[in-house]
């Protein structure tokens, strides 16, 4: 029988469980050692770009070349039909028969399951407007184990915009798999949304609200930044675009010695450049580590068969 993870649209955080999380974990810890998977062959992933992207796009390129596979797509709408007026569900009809895996990146929320209903061809969501990024979610909690050596009972704090980031909406659910503790640091009208406190309530994860970073710095492992989401800012909120939070070296005296920090990037002023030569600083290697965690997604999504390692 095909294991769990094979063939499967990925969504939402939420739609794997603790056991395929630590599946794909560990898959891309044994890829990261040994730098070597060519398991998809003939394979070919499409990578269907709505909105901007630098890492999420490129990184799936890579894992899926280094996985012996090829890939196909767009990052710029107006090429496409879709500017012609071709709805979402008729062109991933058509893209998933073209492919053996969608990587669909859209502005709108539920883009990605409504791509999803429109194909056989597994989806996963690479970002759908503010409401879910499972996969820098699987990234990240693999960079937290290996520069934590454990997932369990980590103290992280989430800073700066939590209503519009949709990795930060991910990464909460999965931190309820792992008993991690939560500070969210946010200026109030970007607080983490209430429907993702609600489920977040129900799951038991222990969190609380912070205005600043200074109340927490002596207690996280991991600081988790996040970037105004300027574009998905109404036009007429002229206040929200002056909202500031930094890290500068003189925020992390009372540090702990094992803190690192952390941003999905891309980084706007949120991170003083000074920080990247200090121990803390975690965003790059958490970038690099993108790569192995989308080749062992990609290697469990299109092999029946668990990867031999
Ligand atoms: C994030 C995104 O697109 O949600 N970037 C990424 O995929 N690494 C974060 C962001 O754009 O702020």
């Amino acid at each position: 029988m095909a294991h769990s993870l094979y063939q499967r649209d990925i969504l939402s955080i939420s739609d794997l469980n603790l056991v395929e999380i630590n599946r794909i974990v560990e898959l891309a810890q044994h890829i990261k050692q040994q730098q070597s998977t060519p398991w998809l062959n003939g394979k070919i992933l499409a990578n269907c770009f709505f909105e901007p992207s630098t890492r999420t796009r490129l990184s799936f390129a890579s894992a899926m070349l280094r996985c012996g596979g090829q890939t196909l797509g767009f990052s710029d709408v107006a090429t496409t039909s879709g500017s012609k007026g071709e709805s979402l569900t008729d062109s991933m009809r058509v893209i998933g028969d073209y492919a053996d895996v969608i990587v669909l990146r859209h502005p709108n929320e539920g883009a990605a399951r409504v791509a999803a209903a429109a194909t056989t061809t597994p989806v996963i969501n690479g970002g759908d407007g503010s409401n879910q990024h499972p996969t820098q979610t699987l990234a990240d909690l693999f960079s937290f184990a290996e520069c934590q050596t454990t997932l369990t009972d980590l103290h992280v704090a989430l800073v700066g915009d939590l209503k519009y980031g949709r990795t930060v909406h991910s990464l909460a659910q999965a931190c309820a798999l792992y008993n991690i503790r939560l500070f969210f640091v946010a200026p109030e009208h970007l607080f983490m949304p209430e429907h993702v406190c609600n489920i977040l309530r129900r799951q038991g994860v222990k969190f609380s609200f912070h205005r600043s970073l200074s109340d927490v710095i002596s207690k996280v492992d991991i600081i988790y930044m996040t970037r105004l989401q300027k574009e998905r800012l109404l036009q007429t909120d002229d206040t929200w675009v002056n909202t500031s939070w930094r890290i500068t070296p003189a925020s992390l005296h009372h540090a702990k010695p094992n803190l690192k920090i952390f941003h999905p990037l891309p980084r706007t002023d949120e991170i003083d450049y000074r920080i990247d030569d200090t121990p803390y600083a975690y965003y790059f290697t958490q970038a690099k580590n993108a790569v192995y965690v989308r080749q062992a997604l990609l290697s469990l999504l299109l092999q029946e068969e668990i990867p031999h390692v």
